[in-house]
């Protein structure tokens, strides 16, 4: 599996492979401690930025499970990097992925992540093959969780004191969607409004 159609335009954005030019442009979000928990790999100074660039850079195919596609997330406009998708290819047999998404809050509330997961689900959906697309976040991210529900995921499990996380009791939502649904909510989304009752 290769994603040989990047970048991927959208109407606002492009999402495209990292390059070691984006440096400066994740440290704006990657060393915010808001963001930090988030991230694969967290960062805290310019030296593990670049490692975190550097492993990111190199996550560009999903040829077995366990791979992830991690894509840049710049707008058309002015071509500033605004944030990052990714797919990351979890299971062969029954094409189950999981997408993860972290953007820069500057940029936050202006449907920007709205518009690169979907965009993320065309590419898993259309382009992979995926079956089921599956996303995790914690139960108090309620940005997070109303990206998810908007996009007609589906809330599949609450989990309550699942785990520690900074020696605090952790809560874990985790959404779904399935390609038939996908299909059918893009399908209805092209329905002129006007013939919508
Ligand atoms: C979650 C996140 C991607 C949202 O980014 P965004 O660019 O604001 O998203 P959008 O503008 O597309 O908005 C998506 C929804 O979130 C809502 N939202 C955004 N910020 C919010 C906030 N601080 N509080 C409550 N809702 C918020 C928006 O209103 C919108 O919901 P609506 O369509 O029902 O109005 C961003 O906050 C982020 O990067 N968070 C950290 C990473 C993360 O949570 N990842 C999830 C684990 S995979």
């Amino acid at each position: 599996m290769s994603a040989s159609d990047l970048p991927i335009e959208t109407e606002r954005l492009i999402l495209r492979h990292f390059e070691k030019s984006d440096l400066d442009s994740i440290m704006a979000y990657h060393l915010l401690p808001e963001v930090q928990r988030y991230l694969d790999r967290k960062a805290r100074d310019k030296t593990e930025c670049k490692a975190a660039l550097d492993g990111m850079c190199a996550q560009r195919r999903l040829h077995r499970p366990g791979d992830t596609l991690t894509l840049a997330v710049a707008r058309k406009s002015d071509e500033l990097l605004i944030g990052q998708a990714s797919l990351r290819w979890t299971d062969a047999t029954a094409g189950q992925a999981e997408v993860r998404f972290v953007f820069n809050p500057t940029f936050c509330r202006q449907g920007y992540a709205t518009e690169a997961v979907r965009a993320a689900f065309d590419l898993g959906f259309d382009h992979f093959g995926f079956h089921r697309i599956f996303a995790r976040c914690g139960a108090k991210n309620h940005a997070s969780a109303r990206l998810m529900k908007g996009l007609g995921m589906r809330l599949e499990a609450h989990y309550r004191e699942h785990a520690l996380f900074q020696g605090e009791w952790d809560e874990e939502l985790h959404f779904a969607i399935l390609d038939r649904e996908w299909r059918r909510g893009t399908k209805v989304k092209e329905i002129p409004t006007h013939l919508v009752a």
